[in-house]
């Protein structure tokens, strides 16, 4: 018992002998395994937090290079089947390009004024001007390119274009959804002929209920074809073609689009003389135009 005592004593024996306690060591030693544990989880929560951030932002940063990428093939895409069928009778060339580029130059005009232009909105007009005349695919050469004087039944067929364009637009949309590049490519293969006070066609739609996606690409087009040579007929100055759109101010165009064109007209104006001088700084150095 003595021996018992001796190299087992008790523990209140012990602390009264040497006021030591085996269990208060254990309970000291615990206690600084639990700290040091802690003090190391918080540690590594507090790292992880901070890297956090730049994970996101980097995760982040490879989705919108992704996108970046999505989107820059897509241009790519529609560009090449919009120059497709564009080949079959442009005579001017880069016409979709200088479009684009006056498209962009208006959009931006009217960014501050109306609440449903956006930078997305912007983007999706320039993006998809470019679609305006597809349905010219579906229009016979004999037609098409007909020199001459077209016959009422001739000048008919080729405003079709418009319907066939846009149908096939629809027909996309209804298979893929009202995404807002379809709908928009929609209404401007529509209607970039309707005229603001109803005379236009294929609807004879009138005023605010033309698209206004399709109200811009409308100036943009007539702009472009009055600065261009044809075979009948020679390429007006900037200023001649001002006039013209002047001129039709409420009746061709809507009038907030011709204050848009305005505006800008200095924009348009350089586009229209670094195309005509073929060197760089032409519609293509414009910011933002593939
Ligand atoms: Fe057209
Ligand atoms: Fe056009």
């Amino acid at each position: 018992m003595l021996w018992a005592v001796r190299f087992h004593p008790p523990e209140p024996l012990v602390v009264a002998a040497t006021g030591w306690s085996p269990m208060a060591q254990v309970a000291a030693v615990m206690a600084s395994v639990i700290l040091a544990l802690g003090a190391t989880i918080v540690a590594l929560v507090v790292r992880y937090e901070r890297r956090l951030p730049d994970a996101i932002l980097e995760a982040e940063h490879q989705n919108d290079r992704r996108v970046e990428a999505r989107l820059k093939s897509r241009s790519a895409v529609i560009l090449g089947l919009a120059k497709l069928a564009e080949s079959r009778d442009d005579e001017t060339g880069r016409h979709l390009e200088r479009v684009r580029a006056y498209v962009r130059l208006i959009a931006e005009a009217l960014e501050p004024r109306l609440d449903e232009v956006d930078r997305d909105f912007i983007e999706t007009v320039v993006e998809t001007s470019s679609l305006h005349d597809i349905g010219k695919v579906g229009i016979p050469d004999a037609v098409l390119l007909k020199p001459g004087r077209l016959s009422d039944h001739e000048r008919e067929r080729i405003q079709r274009h418009t319907t066939i364009g846009g149908d096939t637009l629809l027909a996309l949309k209804r298979r893929w959804g009202d995404d807002p590049f379809l709908v928009t490519a929609c209404e401007i293969a529509f209607a970039h002929h309707e005229r603001y006070d109803g005379t236009g066609y294929p609807f004879g739609l009138e005023g605010d209920v033309i698209p206004l996606s399709a109200r811009i690409v409308a100036l943009a087009d007539v702009y472009d074809a009055l600065t261009c040579e044809r075979v009948y007929k020679r390429a007006m100055r900037h200023d001649e073609a001002r006039e013209a759109i002047l001129d039709k101010r409420g009746t061709h165009f809507d009038p907030m689009v011709v204050d848009a064109f305005l505006e800008r007209e200095e924009g348009f104006r350089r586009v229209l003389e670094a195309e005509r001088a073929g060197g760089p700084g032409g519609a293509d150095a414009l910011p933002a135009i593939p």
